[in-house]
């Protein structure tokens, strides 16, 4: 069976795409492989991550292009030609618009730090999620991936895992333990599910 091309859109540290790395080289994703990781930003420490690990990479600034509708124009002629059939947002920071996500219906997942509906949407991503999850004292949080649709977060949740709050727990504390006992989890489990579905149709 042909295996999912996978492209990895990312915007910082991508501990979540090493979590992707690391999960293919162990076997965990036979039905996909990532052969592209996409940054918004050149100075994205993921990128490195790319480097190491011999993953083909690319830089779209939006700054540079000068509109949305370009860098998504440039980020499309790009997959194109990679001919990449899933996208996987790990950090990615970047709102796509409604013609983009139009382009890849079930074909675009993301990893959100929060159990959805809760903490989500427009401003919340990255550590402010962990400091709303905090301020409103929930004692269980955790993180979701999800189908991507124009709706920030709104697509079809595919996998979730709770994660417990404890006292003390400062915003970097929960987002580090939210990551190491959910994303980097079900990251990898959810893209391997996708592109299994997504591969036994092609
Ligand atoms: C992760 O916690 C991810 O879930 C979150 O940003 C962090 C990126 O870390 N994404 C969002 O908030 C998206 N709305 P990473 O670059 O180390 O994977």
């Amino acid at each position: 069976m042909k295996k999912t091309r996978i492209a990895v859109f990312v915007s910082g540290g991508g501990t979540n795409l090493q979590a992707l790395i690391d999960a293919e080289k162990r076997g965990e994703i036979p039905s996909g492989e990532i052969a592209l990781v996409l940054s918004n930003s050149p100075s994205a420490y993921a990128l490195e991550r790319a480097k190491t690990a011999g993953i083909k990479s690319a830089v779209v600034s939006k700054k540079e292009l000068g509109s949305q509708e370009a860098f998504e124009e440039k980020v499309v002629e790009i997959l194109a030609e990679e001919k990449i059939d899933l996208i996987v947002l790990a950090g990615f920071m970047s709102i796509l618009t409604k013609s983009f996500t139009d382009r890849f219906p079930e074909r675009m997942i993301n990893i959100h730090p929060s159990l959805i509906p809760s903490f989500c949407g427009k401003g919340y991503w990255g550590l402010h999620v962990h400091e709303a999850a905090l301020e409103k004292g929930v004692k269980v949080t955790g993180a979701t991936v999800h189908f991507v649709n124009e709706i920030p977060d709104g697509g079809k949740i595919i996998m979730q895992k709770a994660v417990d709050v404890q006292e003390g727990d400062t915003p970097e504390i929960l987002q580090r333990r939210v990551m190491e006992e959910a994303e980097w989890i079900i990251l990898p489990k959810a893209t391997e599910k996708v592109a299994k579905e997504m591969s036994e149709k092609a």
